[in-house]
């Protein structure tokens, strides 16, 4: 069986383990594949863990026999990057209809954003958010948001995923965009030995462009409001804080081969840099938002051709790390609005596996590396375990439809483009979560444990 990218740490021994071996959380299964060619092949699945089967196994656990149909088998994607709305903006999403979305797109841990009403920036109002998280059916994690004053918070906040900065603003009250404010929230982070995540884009020169604005311009308009030029000067100015303070940086949605630029550079200097980059970076771009109108408006904008392409480069180079969603349903009435007042973002919780599956499968991105994107480095990079499995067909090709989405918002960028890959069985510790159109029971995820050395 092979090893590497799957995580097969927990080995048991022949014997003297059975009852371990045989409970109700393990499960056989009957042929499924372990690469898209790869030959079909019958696994045991204990307790999140995947193991060859053993004669042991066999005999005993025939209750959870679970026929794979020839389908992939492959770790479930963690996302570090998911804005679910909830408290304060459930009219787009919360924690149920977010994490069953999760859930159906094989999503099987995920961090979320702290740009809700309230903010999430306090110790107090991250209790608040964990007790709404209960309900969660996959796995999940918080950020911190900073602001300009609670760097004791950074210092008191225990288990998070990072602190989240949003340097220029997108959705939501959060920002800190002066020098000195800046530089405190780096330097808290760093002491307390959490990374800072960036939405680097720079406020200035968004809100200069902001106000050339007539009012009257459609979302074809967004790209100019936020240039390129936004979002590395951003990048360049949070690589000198880090350098300052010591803080170990996380970019948000990087999207512009002038930021790539920088962070290979900085990478290759040997900085504490991780490179995320969303699927809707990858599989769209400006000529897309003549289409999509303001369901295609979202920050950091799509790009050019140009800046998509020197992204896949940097997916397959090393350059970005870790595939984020940033899945940032809004609801449709808002979206309707004239382009000024409609929100930014999109969902992507659904379609972000099958998007990458289907690029496997043309050959643009190797298995192995989309693995190490969606599961393996965001695993290694926040320091959590990688415990849910994902049965992917990679047979039938299907569009999405707007009547399937569970997303609360309804729509999708999508919609319509035709994809294989789609997850019909998943897996979160092994608990079933998701079973071709049925989802387990609410309340299945629990808390990750972020692990960091120091
Ligand atoms: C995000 C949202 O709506 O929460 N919007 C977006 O356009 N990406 C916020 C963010 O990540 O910047
Ligand atoms: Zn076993
Ligand atoms: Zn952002
Ligand atoms: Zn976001």
């Amino acid at each position: 069986m092979r090893k590497g990218i799957w995580d097969c740490r927990f080995q048991i021994p022949d014997f003297g383990l059975q009852s371990q071996i045989c409970n109700p959380q393990s499960a056989i299964l009957r042929g499924v594949r372990l690469a898209p060619n790869g030959p079909v092949q019958d696994v045991c699945l204990r307790e999140g863990r995947l193991e060859e089967v053993r004669p042991i196994c066999n005999l005993q656990s025939a209750i959870r026999n679970i026929e794979g149909d020839g389908h992939l088998l492959l770790p479930g994607m963690i996302d570090p990057h998911v804005h679910l709305r909830s408290p304060g903006m459930e009219a787009a999403e919360d924690w149920d209809s977010g994490t069953r979305a999760a859930a159906r797109g094989g999503v099987t841990a995920l961090f979320d954003m702290p740009n809700t009403r309230p903010a999430t920036t306090t110790p107090a109002r991250l209790e608040e958010k964990r007790a709404l998280a209960g309900v969660s059916r996959v796995d999940w994690g918080l950020y911190l948001g900073a602001t300009s004053g609670n760097p004791e918070a950074i210092a008191s906040a225990g288990n998070i995923a990072a602190v989240k900065v949003y340097m220029g603003s997108s959705t939501g009250d959060l920002l800190v965009d002066d020098e000195e404010p800046l530089e405190r929230v780096f330097r808290a982070a760093a002491a307390a030995g959490v990374p800072v995540a960036l939405h680097a884009e720079d406020e200035g020169i968004i809100r200069a462009r902001m106000a050339a604005l007539r009012g009257d311009e459609d979302a074809t308009i967004h790209g100019w409001v936020r240039p390129p030029e936004a979002a590395a000067a951003a990048v360049r100015r949070a690589l000198a804080l880090g350098e300052r303070t010591g803080a170990a940086l996380y970019f948000c949605h990087v999207s512009t081969e002038a930021e790539l630029a920088l962070l290979r550079e900085a990478k290759r200097a040997g900085r504490a840099v991780v490179v995320e980059a969303t699927p809707h970076h990858l599989f769209l771009d400006e000529e897309d938002v003549r289409r999509l109108g303001n369901y295609g408006k979202v920050n950091p904008p799509l790009r050019s051709q140009r800046d998509c392409a020197a992204l896949w480069e940097a997916i397959r180079d090393g350059t970005v790390d870790v595939i984020g969603t940033d899945h940032a349903p809004h609801a449709r009435e808002a979206k309707e609005r004239p382009y000024p007042e409609a929100p930014s973002g999109m969902p992507g919780l659904e379609t972000a596996l099958p998007l990458l599956l289907t690029a496997v499968l043309e050959g643009r991105l190797g298995f192995e590396r989309m693995v190490d994107l969606t599961s393996g480095s965001a695993a290694r990079c926040f320091g959590v375990e990688s415990a849910g499995w994902v049965l992917a067909d990679l047979s039938t090709e299907h569009s999405l439809e707007p009547g399937e989405i569970q997303s609360r918002c309804g729509w999708s960028p999508f919609v319509g483009r035709r994809l294989r890959g789609w997850p019909v069985k998943v897996w979160v510790r092994g608990a079933l979560v998701f079973d071709g159109g049925r989802f387990g029971k609410a309340g299945t995820g629990r808390e990750v444990c972020f692990r960091r050395e120091g």
